[in-house]
């Protein structure tokens, strides 16, 4: 695992400052973004940094997430059983007391999962935050990739509203921070890239780890990710233009590949797709391939 989470400096300041800060009483930190844009990787990095308890919930019963809860809890604890929680209230109220000595965060990952099957939960974490948690200073943070879930914990009828010191939106990287992160140092084809792509790290790996070398290799590059995981796209055989005479294959991958029904955010690919733009980039000349 790296040290730094590249490119994402701002973010992971914003975390150490929440979990680090002096201030007293039990605190609530919301990280939230679209998936794969690195939440867990700056979580574990902060984790590694200040120690702490970190769990990550899984797509499971409410019980069997308690029980691996207890479990974890007992580990860090360095206690030879199990802790069994009977409820999320239990729970809560001994995590939130492992900040009574001194600051200590609390990273709860895949928060999303547990609020599905426990919609009670952001209400116990309110009561669980009542005045006499005053002595703590538990630094809570709460990361999940579900926007809908993790956006309404914080809404103004919502039990945590007001509560929360921290509210990070992890987005994509924008085009200079993407160009920097493919190791791109040319204008077009960084903004090629980014349009086709977007600003999700982890594509970066998913396209074999590197960008095309050149402008010219763009139209051949293998790299531009399926939306399914772990499948290579290759570009020919999905480049199908719809528009007569634009016939690019970028952009005709643009079209095919971004917008958010293919889970690729990239700005430019929203607009292809809705028709509010032709072309993104100049094209030199249309060329007539067989796809
Ligand atoms: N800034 C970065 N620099 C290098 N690699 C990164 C960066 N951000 C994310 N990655 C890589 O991208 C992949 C996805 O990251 P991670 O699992 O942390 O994302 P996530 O936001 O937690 O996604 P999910 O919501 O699906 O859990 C990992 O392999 C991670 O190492
Ligand atoms: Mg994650």
């Amino acid at each position: 695992m790296p040290e730094r989470a590249p490119r994402r400096e701002w973010e992971y300041q914003q975390l150490e400052a929440f979990a680090g800060s002096k201030l007293p009483g039990a605190m609530v930190g919301l990280v939230y973004g679209r998936r794969r844009q690195g939440k867990s990787l700056m979580l574990h990095l902060l984790h590694q940094q200040m120690g702490g308890f970190m769990f990550a919930a899984t797509q499971q019963s409410e019980r069997q997430n308690l029980t691996d809860l207890g479990e974890a809890y007992a580990r860090f604890l360095g206690l030879r059983h199990a802790i069994a929680f009977r409820s999320w209230s239990d729970a809560l109220d001994a995590l939130l007391n492992l900040g009574d000595e001194q600051p200590t965060s609390v990273i709860i990952d895949e928060f999303s999962h547990l609020v599905r099957t426990s919609p009670a939960l952001p209400s116990f974490l309110q009561s669980a935050l009542n005045p006499a948690k005053r002595h703590t200073r538990t630094r809570l943070i709460l990361s999940g990739s579900d926007l809908p879930t993790m956006s309404r914990l914080l809404a103004a009828n919502a039990p945590l509203y007001g509560r929360a010191s921290l509210d990070l939106i992890v987005r994509p990287f924008g085009f200079r921070d993407a160009a920097e992160f493919w190791d791109i140092r040319e204008p077009e084809l960084a903004f090629r890239v980014n349009a086709l792509v977007g600003g999700t790290p982890a594509y970066l790996a998913m396209c074999g780890g590197s960008a095309p070398a050149t402008m010219e290799a763009f139209d051949t590059w293998g790299g531009a990710p399926d939306p399914e995981p772990g499948k290579r796209h290759v570009p020919r055989r999905r480049a199908t233009p719809e528009r007569g005479a634009i016939d690019h294959q970028a952009h005709a991958l643009c079209r095919s590949h971004s917008g958010p029904e293919r889970g690729m955010p990239s700005a430019v690919g929203d607009r292809l797709r809705a028709g509010t733009a032709e072309h993104p980039y100049p094209v030199a000349a249309h060329r007539n391939r067989p796809h």
